[in-house]
């Protein structure tokens, strides 16, 4: 199979295609990806000379070279997104641009090269905030960031390109990921790697918004199963079956690292901040899918990758960085 990996420098990308070449011998995988600040190719140094893996640099909002790439591809699976609710709420055009009209023209191009199958990688924060029970995909789209309704916009584009077009879609909606490679303006990576050079831990509000935490190579295996076995036409929600507060997390994360909670600090709170995600994932379950990694284990894993590789995280708190971080946190 060829397949076309957008995004695939990026975090979950990058986490994603080192598991697609790991399992599947007779694979060709593309990675379109822009590089922007989020995408790094030291994410996939491990594989760089592997005669499997192609990485072309490339916008997907630019129709040209989304139409070269696709050529002969069988299965995209399209991971290119500004990600970053913070910094939507900073700048939201990027992400309009990106998640929606980049979804848009590879849509496009998925029609006209005919590919088999076309993932679209989404978020349970397009369901948005629901205080008690969970969300199944049924439920209706009511996000609450710029970027989950930018999001939500890519998604209704892909569901309408099924029903119009009969283009054989899928979506997977994850929750909060964490894992190796994740970028550290997220909050488990900030955090770790903030509370490694003793600096403050800025928590937003009281801190107990929950998130469901799914380890990343889990969601990189349910992607993977949905790709060969989801049902054309479907969604399928993704969750760790993690829930926990922003200060539990915290708390743990100071635990292994052996550092002291006085460097946890209250600061004002995000606009507009969803209190809980939380999804129902039967319909993923019915594949035969359950993770196969303990919250507490992959959290301890995670805080000695930072620990171990801080040659790869130290480049990206740069001074750009830094002045992203004074801007967003001034004043808190
Ligand atoms: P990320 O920000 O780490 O990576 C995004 C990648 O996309 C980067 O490599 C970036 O260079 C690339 N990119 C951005 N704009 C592009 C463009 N116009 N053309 C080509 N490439 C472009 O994001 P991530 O955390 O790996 O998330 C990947 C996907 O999963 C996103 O679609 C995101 O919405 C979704 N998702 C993420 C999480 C999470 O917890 N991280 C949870 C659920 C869903
Ligand atoms: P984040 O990693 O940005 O993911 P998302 O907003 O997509 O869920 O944030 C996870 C949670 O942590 C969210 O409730 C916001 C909170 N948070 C903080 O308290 N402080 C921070 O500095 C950051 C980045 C996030």
């Amino acid at each position: 199979m060829k397949l076309l990996v957008t995004g695939g420098a990026g975090f979950i990308g990058s986490n994603f295609i080192r598991l697609v070449l790991s399992r599947h011998d007779d694979y060709q995988v593309i990675n379109l990806d822009k590089l922007t600040y989020a995408g790094n190719l030291d994410n996939l140094k491990d594989i760089e000379d592997d005669e499997r893996y192609r990485f072309v640099r490339g916008d997907i909002c630019d129709a040209e070279v989304v139409d070269e790439v696709m050529a002969g591809v069988d299965a995209v699976v399209n991971f290119a997104a500004e990600s970053h609710v913070d910094r939507s709420i900073g700048g939201p055009a990027d992400f309009i641009q990106t998640d929606v009209f980049g979804t848009h023209v590879l849509l496009e191009a998925a029609k006209r090269h005919r590919v088999e199958r076309f993932l679209q990688i989404s978020t349970d924060e397009v369901y948005g905030s629901i205080e008690e029970g969970s969300f199944t995909e049924e439920d209706r789209l009511e996000p609450s960031s710029p970027y989950s309704a930018s999001k939500a916009g890519g998604d209704m584009q892909v569901m309408a390109y099924h029903t119009t077009f009969g283009l054989p879609t899928l979506i997977t909606r994850s929750s909060n990921n964490f894992g190796p490679y994740q970028h550290p303006e997220k909050l488990i990576p900030l955090f770790i790697t903030n509370a490694l050079a003793d600096r403050e831990l800025p928590l937003y509000g009281d801190g107990t918004n929950v998130r469901d935490w799914i380890y990343v190579v889990d969601n990189c295996e349910a992607i993977d199963l949905v790709l060969h076995q989801g049902e054309v036409g479907q969604i399928y929600n993704i969750g760790g079956g993690n829930e926990r507060s922003n200060i539990t997390i915290t708390r743990m994360i100071l635990e292994l690292l052996g550092k002291p909670e006085s460097l946890i600090k209250r600061v004002r709170d995000r606009p507009g901040h969803d209190f809980r995600y939380s999804i129902d994932c039967s319909k993923l379950e019915s594949l035969g899918w359950e993770p196969s990694h303990s919250f507490e284990d992959a959290l301890r894993e995670t805080v000695d990758w930072y620990v171990n590789n801080d040659w790869w995280w130290r480049k990206l708190r740069d001074q750009e960085f830094e002045e992203y971080y004074r801007r967003h946190y001034q004043g808190s």
